[in-house]
């Protein structure tokens, strides 16, 4: 059975992250999803045949319930789990629900990781976002990738976030371990409304991927 995301009209990068893995990876490697939301990124990679490892911390992401449209309560969305299952992908994939600054590391390495605008969420403001990106880094093998899209600053308040960045600043967090593949930005767009953002709303986001060179 086919299921939707909410996420499903937001703008992503996510077919230049997919071109890369299919590139380096194998079909049947691992990928980490973290911030995997209802799963609109996680369901189409293991859909491909990837085994996805997917962090995600907020139980209505995961389980789904009422969201109100127009303000009023009167739909029920579901979550990853339900969806995975509805979609028979559920063996696939490995869900860790769980903040991701706080999960347990990984007994394996990964082939690549992946996350999709999950940093700039104020939840974690109060860790370094050095933090964020070098947990993410450390889950990925050497030859593997690390793909992240993220929102840029828009609004004043933007800019006194460090987690709203560039594809330049993050770049800075990547040592000579790595080489920086592709790095990309939007211009300033209009997002319709969508879970969290009742209204339409301005967005600029950036891409970065990278490959850990060989140890
Ligand atoms: C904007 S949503 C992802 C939507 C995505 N653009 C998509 O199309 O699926 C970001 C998700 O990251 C999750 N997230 C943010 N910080 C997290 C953390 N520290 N650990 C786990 N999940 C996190 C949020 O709960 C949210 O579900």
């Amino acid at each position: 059975m086919q299921t939707q995301s909410l996420w499903e009209h937001t703008v992503t990068f996510f077919p230049q992250f997919l071109a890369a893995l299919k590139e380096r990876v194998s079909p049947d490697g691992t990928v980490a999803v973290i911030g995997a939301a209802d799963g609109r990124l996680v369901l189409p990679l293991a859909a491909a045949g990837y085994r996805v490892i997917a962090f995600e911390r907020d139980p209505f992401a995961l389980h789904g319930g009422k969201v109100s449209v127009s303000g009023e309560v009167n739909a029920h969305a579901l979550g990853l789990i339900d969806r995975l299952k509805l979609e028979e992908l559920y063996d696939r994939v490995q869900v860790v629900e769980e903040d991701f600054l706080d999960a347990q590391p990984l007994d394996m390495l990964c082939d690549a990781v992946w996350t999709s605008c999950s940093w700039h969420y104020s939840t974690n403001h109060h860790r370094p976002l050095a933090e964020f990106v070098a947990r993410m880094q450390l889950l990925v093998r050497a030859n593997g990738l690390f793909g992240a899209e993220f929102m840029m600053p828009v609004e004043p308040r933007h800019h006194l976030i460090e987690h709203y960045t560039s594809p330049e600043k993050l770049s800075r967090h990547f040592s000579s371990a790595w080489s920086v593949l592709l790095t990309l930005r939007t211009g300033e767009f209009t997002e319709r409304a969508h879970l969290g953002q009742p209204q339409d709303h301005t967005h600029r986001m950036g891409l970065l991927l990278a490959a850990r060179t060989p140890r």
